[in-house]
């Protein structure tokens, strides 16, 4: 059914496939930047991949203002103000992100404060606050996962005080995302997994959630689809050019569809376990995702059912009872962990993933006051939550 009113809005330059990288100095050109500063992490340099964005540059009389290679884990305010000065003091104009989730949330955060030419960054956080346009911003993932070259989210740790600060904004949207599967080939198999299985995760809630829309959909379902195909042979082998392609392109796409509806409980209990017990956001994203599916069973599983198609393929999905469509679509998720986790390692229960039981009540409280509770196809009571976290566990 088509919903009264939705909004799809996904102005992001997609520059894909082989070489993509090659392109970056032409599509600064086309911005009018001529210094831009590279924002990387330790752990990309190590890797050799900064080596291959850097070599892009050879043949352009483009000048990189500056490279900043030491965001955290967690994109903090501190790094955040630090780099900001940096780009200040070598007059860069512009921003490349070199990473997964916390540089390109770090980039989208330097970018606020730059382009609003205010230093306090906690003014314009939640919706719609920034006036400014931005400086131009070009990411390039090398995880396939967090869907951020394409969202209009940011997450900044303030951790003098404890608090992740969201900013939601289009203005936040990057210009250009770069999919060049070089930049994802030396991933380890167990970070292979659990990226890949946060983009299943965005999928499946951008379709289920009560925001879902026909173009979310769209996007959604293509980029399962992908993931049924890919994900395990990307994690098999990480060399697999074609398969870390295909991962590439899911986790964009999936990362449009749920910047254009949303996410839901999964993400609300995920963000939670990482606040308290620090399990990282792929990891719980793949265990509480068929617990929540399970959860939300009743309300839409039609809804479930029909995702089958996308995550088992046209034969399993035929040749599977109508009646027992969406409770195969669970089982097929919690197969498809059983995989990763006989390939990498991956874990599938909390208590596997560094949570305690004595942490479960923190948890489920700290997930009742999360933002992505509110699109959850149910409700939950604290009870409900708790039930999930101790089946999970
Ligand atoms: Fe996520």
């Amino acid at each position: 059914m088509l919903p009264k009113y939705y909004e799809f809005f996904n102005p992001v330059k997609i520059n894909a496939g082989v070489e993509a990288l090659e392109t970056v100095p032409y599509e600064l050109k086309l911005l009018n930047a001529k210094r831009p500063i590279i924002i990387t992490d330790r752990g990309i340099v190590g890797a050799g991949l900064l080596e291959i964005v850097l070599t892009g540059f050879d043949d352009s009389d483009i000048t990189i203002g500056a490279i900043y290679d030491q965001t955290p884990p967690d994109s903090s305010l501190k790094t955040v103000n630090d780099i900001v000065k940096i780009y200040n003091e070598n007059k860069c104009d512009s921003i490349i992100a070199v990473g997964g989730g916390s540089p390109i949330d770090t980039a989208k955060g330097v970018n606020i404060v730059i382009s609003e030419g205010d230093s306090d960054i906690r003014k314009f956080m939640g919706v719609d606050r920034l006036s400014k346009e931005q400086k131009p911003l070009i990411v390039v993932p090398t995880t396939s996962g967090t869907g951020s070259e394409v969202t209009l989210v940011a997450v900044i740790n303030d951790v003098e005080n404890n608090v992740k600060m969201p900013f939601t904004s289009n203005m936040l949207l990057p210009k250009v995302a770069i999919l060049d599967p070089r930049m994802t080939l030396s991933l380890p198999p167990r970070i292979t997994a659990a990226t890949g299985m946060d983009a299943l995760t965005h999928a499946v809630e951008a379709y289920t959630c009560l925001q879902k829309n026909p173009m979310s959909d769209a996007y959604a379902t293509a980029a399962i689809s992908l993931i049924r195909k890919n994900l395990a042979k990307a994690v098999k082998t990480g060399k697999d050019v074609k398969a870390r392609f295909a991962m590439a392109n899911a986790s964009t796409m999936a990362g449009a569809a749920f910047s254009n509806s949303m996410v839901g409980a999964v993400h609300a209990l995920g963000h939670a376990c990482g606040a308290i017990a620090h399990v990282p956001h792929g990891n719980a994203m793949a265990i509480l995702l068929p617990h929540v599916m399970r959860f939300n069973f009743d309300k839409i599983e039609k809804y479930y059912a029909e995702l089958l198609l996308y995550l088992a393929g046209e034969e399993e999905y035929l040749n599977t009872p109508k009646k027992s469509r969406a409770k195969r679509a669970i089982e097929t998720i919690e197969l498809l962990n059983q995989k990763l986790n006989n390939l990498s390692g991956m874990p599938i229960k909390l208590s596997d993933a560094g949570v305690k039981k004595s942490q479960i009540d923190s948890i489920a409280k700290t997930s009742m006051n999360d933002g992505s509770m509110l699109p959850n196809p149910k409700d939950l009571t604290i009870e409900d939550v708790i039930k999930i976290l101790e089946a999970a566990f």
